[in-house]
């Protein structure tokens, strides 16, 4: 099958690439770059075709899908970070909603009827019924998570008017790398947790700030649900195998399982055998106390088994991948 990927140079694209490879489909990249790794990509496909584009693009778009007889798409591309999207919010529309509506206008001018989306369970909010479950009214609570609920609400609507099958799946907090350390995660700037755990643990950074430890949780630091990024990739292909034009599929994938900042840091302190200094800080904006998936429906429909997602897999693995690559992925490659 021609799977064109858009983000495909990003965290989770490039993890998802490698698998599509490895099961006999071929990866046509799509990526402008402004967050990804051309190295990521290279890596995952051993030097793959990547299209250097922008989402907004959508003629370009349409002859890439034409030129490279495209069958289905996996859409990764986009602004991901809760703190930001408070910051500049116009941005996340622009790049999420705006650029998901020029590549559903791209597959439809192509006659394309397969797409798996990443959606996020930023689009719950702060749900008090945890764990959450799809039957959970979307409710975000910052643009982040209204910019992919609206991708969703474009989707539901192209499902309808056009017979587009699509998938959303809503991750929880994707971690972890690739287990022989060859892929990872590499932001800058860096905001997620683990990986800033993880730079503690090289001396790259003096100490971890802990956002808040006054929640409505056990210790009183938020609690997350992660889950690992080749157990996300793996649900991306058994969705991609399971969608049939006109279908639509929304289903969470996350672990079940909720750990806390401060678990987060101890567990880090004896995989990495560093002391891991941490100190108290104030909220930040957006943060949710808990998030834990519901993962029955990916269970039963996706026929999906969380296999990497034990804190003890994802943090060696991105241990791994951390002391392998400590200024991340090499520019020149
Ligand atoms: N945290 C700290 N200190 C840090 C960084 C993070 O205490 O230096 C805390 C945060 O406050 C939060 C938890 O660690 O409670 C996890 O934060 P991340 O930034 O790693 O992840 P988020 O939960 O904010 O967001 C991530 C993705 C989103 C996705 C969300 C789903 O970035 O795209 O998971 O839960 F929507």
């Amino acid at each position: 099958m021609n799977v064109l990927v858009t983000g495909a140079a990003g965290y989770i694209g490039s993890h998802t690439c490698r698998l599509l490879v490895q099961s006999g489909c071929r990866v046509i990249g799509y990526d402008n770059l402004s967050q990804g790794h051309c190295a990521a990509f290279e890596r995952a496909t051993n030097g793959g075709r990547l299209v250097v584009g922008d989402l907004a693009d959508t003629d370009l778009l349409q002859r890439t899908l034409t030129a490279e007889a495209v069958e289905a798409v996996v859409h990764f591309a986009a602004l991901a970070l809760v703190g930001e999207s408070i910051e500049y919010p116009q941005r996340y529309h622009q790049n999420n909603v705006e650029g998901s509506a020029s590549l559903i206008q791209a597959l439809h001018h192509c006659g394309i009827k397969r797409l798996v989306v990443s959606s996020t369970t930023a689009i719950y909010g702060a749900p008090e019924i945890i764990p959450i479950s799809e039957e959970t009214p979307p409710a975000p609570i910052n643009p982040y998570g209204q910019s992919k609920w609206d991708v969703e609400c474009l989707l539901q609507e192209a499902c309808q008017r056009d017979g587009l099958g699509f998938a959303a799946l809503r991750y929880f907090n994707a971690a972890g790398a690739a287990s022989d350390g060859l892929l990872g995660e590499d932001h800058s700037p860096e905001t997620h947790l683990i990986p800033i755990v993880l730079q503690v643990a090289l001396g790259q950074r003096d100490r971890i700030q802990i956002f808040g430890d006054d929640y409505p949780t056990p210790d009183g630091t938020c609690v997350r649900d992660y889950v690992h990024v080749n157990d996300l990739a793996d649900a991306h292909l058994k969705a991609l195998n399971l969608l049939q034009p006109g279908q639509k599929i929304q289903v969470n994938l996350g672990s079940g399982t909720g750990t806390s900042v401060l678990e987060i840091v101890e567990h880090a302190r004896r995989v990495t055998g560093h002391e891991i200094p941490c100190a108290v800080a104030s909220r930040r904006p957006g943060d949710p106390p808990c998030l834990i998936a519901d993962n029955a429906l990916a269970r039963s429909m996706l026929k999906w088994k969380p296999q990497h997602s034990s804190l003890d897999s994802i943090l060696t693995s991105a241990w791994r991948w951390h002391q392998r690559h400590p200024q991340g992925y090499p520019s020149s490659e």
